[in-house]
């Protein structure tokens, strides 16, 4: 193949396609397990895992027959209506979690979107002048108003504002912070119990723990964004599970269709009462393609014993990584992560370890300006891994 395809989509990306993505440049085609091809037909080991959501590799088998039969059966009718998709998925997530209630959505913005707005209402419908949404630094929950003004970042907001007002921030893992934004007003606490786009932090249990006990003191919501470390990268189904600490709200997107669009936010049936018909909604929310290739994503997850074999390797690429740090002397600053979420600190740009790594053909994203991200999908094999080791310790000797 000529090797000028991939710079041709590249060009023409830029000529038609609102620059907001700082793109790498690499125009991929077709995908398979944990490989992508770019478009003159270089193959490459794909530890990004389309930022952490192809969570059982590419075109997964189940979920291709999954979303096929689907495509021959019924496409959208729209909320007007009952469908069965949808409810085999919210009768599964709530089989497999604390939540009694499900709403569907197209992404993690929406789903968190949805998750504070619930919040809100639910307050409002108690009686109570409970508004204020308490978040940390370093979160991440989506680019809507709402929740990029619940994203403490001012890289993200510049130019957005006014952002919605209500929203007090706190320092992750510090409960005496905590204390001092809970107030009379607060309607719920956000958190993500791993950060995973401010660089791949997990919290303590004892600050989940804190967490909860200070929003059960309060009469607020405690809100857990799993939209990126759950369905299954800890290790554990949902995140919440491997700290044993059970929030009122759940948000999940990415890996719960394994690539294809969807989003959920779960929650208990008391709470969920609150969203009454014509509170919230979204035309595609819970759309037949989307919900049936859910389903199998979670069929495959819990019964594929895909979770067991995701521990396992998890446990090889962190022994792996804590060699290679000892290797490189003072280059890596910590390692971080749980389950296939793993993310290394380095000193020194991680954009440039990233390109390295592509360059001998391992696909690794940044979280943030100094931490390399690694997101397989939970299939990825142990060839794999001893395959990426090595590319990535060259990468950071050269980068
Ligand atoms: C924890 C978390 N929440 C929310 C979002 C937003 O999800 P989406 O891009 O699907 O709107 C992301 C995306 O990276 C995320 O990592």
């Amino acid at each position: 193949m000529p090797q000028d395809r991939s710079a041709a989509i590249v060009e023409r990306t830029a000529d038609s396609i609102v620059a907001n993505y700082g793109r790498q440049p690499l125009a991929l085609v077709r995908g398979e397990g944990l490989h992508v091809w770019d478009a003159d037909g270089n193959r490459y080991l794909d530890f990004a895992g389309g930022i952490a959501t192809t969570v059982l590799g590419h075109c997964h088998p189940r979920v291709v027959a999954a979303l096929e039969a689907q495509a021959h059966t019924l496409w959208h009718v729209s909320n007007l209506y009952h469908t069965a998709p949808p409810v085999e998925l919210a009768e599964r997530l709530c089989a497999h979690s604390f939540a009694e209630r499900v709403f569907f959505c197209n992404s993690g913005g929406e789903a968190n979107e949805a998750a504070l707005k619930l919040a809100r209402r639910y307050q409002r419908d108690a009686g109570w002048d409970r508004f204020e949404i308490v978040v940390f630094d370093r979160g991440f929950h989506g680019r809507s108003l709402f929740t990029l003004s619940a994203t403490a970042n001012p890289a993200y907001q510049r130019g957005f504002e006014p952002l919605v007002p209500g929203i007090r921030e706190a320092r992750f893992g510090d409960l005496d912070s905590v204390d001092a934004a809970i107030g009379p007003h607060t309607a719920a606490v956000l958190v993500e119990p791993v950060q995973g786009e401010g660089g791949v932090r997990p919290a303590s249990r004892e600050f989940l723990e804190g967490l909860r006990e200070r929003c059960d003191a309060s009469d607020c919501l405690l809100i857990f964004d799993e939209v990126q470390c759950g369905m299954g990268r800890t290790g554990e189904l949902f995140a919440y599970q491997h700290y044993g600490v059970v929030p009122d709200v759940m948000t999940l997107a990415k890996a719960l269709g394994n690539g294809i669009p969807i989003g959920a936010m779960l929650t208990t049936a008391s709470i969920g009462g609150a969203l009454v018909p014509g509170t919230h909604g979204s035309t595609f929310g819970g759309n037949l393609l989307a919900a049936a290739s859910a389903v199998a994503v979670l069929d495959e997850l819990t019964e594929g014993g895909v979770l067991a074999h995701s521990l396992r390797v998890a446990e090889q690429l962190e022994n792996g990584l804590e060699s290679l740090a000892r290797n490189l002397g003072d280059r890596v600053a910590e390692l971080r992560g749980l389950g296939l979420l793993r993310g290394i600190q380095v000193r020194g740009e991680a954009g440039k370890v990233v390109d390295a790594a592509r360059e001998e053909g391992l696909l690794v994203i940044s979280a943030g300006a100094d931490v390399v991200r690694l997101a397989p999908a939970l299939t990825v094999s142990e060839e794999q891994i001893e395959e990426a080791l090595p590319i990535l310790e060259r990468a950071l000797q050269r980068a």
